[in-house]
């Protein structure tokens, strides 16, 4: 058949199909301005463009790939994309964190409670640069997911990962310079989980809360907590996942801050936030 034909074809059917729609969508186009048709355009291929790059920048392999953009103009750029400004967004407000360890001098270790495939553990080693080496990174996950569904999150999410999968990520990312990274496997509230901290660490100087629900904060909070007691230092407490699903990390935060206040003399400065992060620093009365 020639192009001709088809073409002709073409218009037919198009012509068919206008035919046949409801009347209230003739009508509507024709309502519309052609400049408010070009809004409506861009605004859905804009859509469409963004949920590309949301996902693009969900792949931690590509959120590692772009680090050398990581700056606030790149941020401001780019903040209404909701991955690039959790990512981008937390990475800064980290680095910010990290320099303010180093230049105060302040030993001490890095605890994440839900590492997944490692990520956060490898913002830090990387944050800390040469800094790296006088401290331990210890990322402790069930490596099974979320152990239970609740405000939107379901049992099991995050479960495509596994401790093995956790370490070569991050010894592939610090082939040249290892850091001393540890992994423990098991869920927060599991006695082997505190019996194995404790051999580890006696002095953290920062916690990455970053297990999404409410429960698994609180029993993170419950770990660390007798780690602040007799404590001079400050101990810089980073929520991820804050308000993310209704309130559930800021109301263990809060509740746990209420009954801690009550036996340990400190004050819990908010030092910054994203959409779905904030940063504290507790301060300990001398
Ligand atoms: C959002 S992912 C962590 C993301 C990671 N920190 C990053 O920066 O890419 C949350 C992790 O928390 C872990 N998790 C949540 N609650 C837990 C609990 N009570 N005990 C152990 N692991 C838990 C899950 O297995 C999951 O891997």
């Amino acid at each position: 058949m020639k192009i001709k034909e088809l073409l002709l074809m073409d218009t037919e059917a198009k012509k068919n199909r206008a035919a046949s729609r409801p009347a209230g969508i003739h009508a509507l186009v024709l309502k519309l301005h052609p400049h408010k048709i070009y809004d409506k355009l861009s605004k859905f291929y804009g859509n469409q463009r963004n949920n590309a790059i949301n996902r693009l920048w969900a792949k931690q392999e590509y959120v590692l790939s772009q680090k050398k953009n990581f700056t606030e103009d790149f941020l401001q750029k780019n903040s209404h994309i909701g991955e690039i400004e959790h990512q981008v967004g937390r990475y800064l407000h980290m680095q910010h964190i990290c320099n303010e360890i180093i230049l105060k001098g302040y030993s001490g270790d890095i605890v994440e409670f839900g590492t997944w495939r490692g990520l956060g553990l490898i913002f830090f080693g990387d944050l800390f640069g040469k800094d790296s080496q006088k401290r331990k990174f210890i990322g402790i996950d069930s490596f099974e997911g979320l152990p239970i569904s609740s405000g939107g999150w379901k049992q099991g999410t995050f479960n495509n990962t596994s401790m093995e999968l956790a370490r070569s990520n991050i010894e592939k990312y610090f082939q040249k310079t290892p850091i001393h990274f540890e992994l423990i496997k098991g869920w927060f509230n599991d006695a082997k989980v505190k019996e194995q901290l404790t051999g580890l660490t006696n002095d953290i100087i920062l916690v990455h809360f970053d297990a999404d629900l409410g429960v698994s904060t609180s029993d993170a909070l419950k770990l660390i907590t007798p780690y602040l007691l007799k404590r001079h230092k400050p101990i810089y407490f980073l929520f991820d996942d804050w308000g993310c699903h209704p309130d559930e990390v800021p109301d263990a935060f809060y509740r746990w801050l209420e009954s801690a206040q009550t036996t340990i003399k400190f004050k819990a400065k908010k030092l910054s936030s994203t959409r779905f992060t904030r940063y504290y620093r507790l301060d300990f009365e001398s």
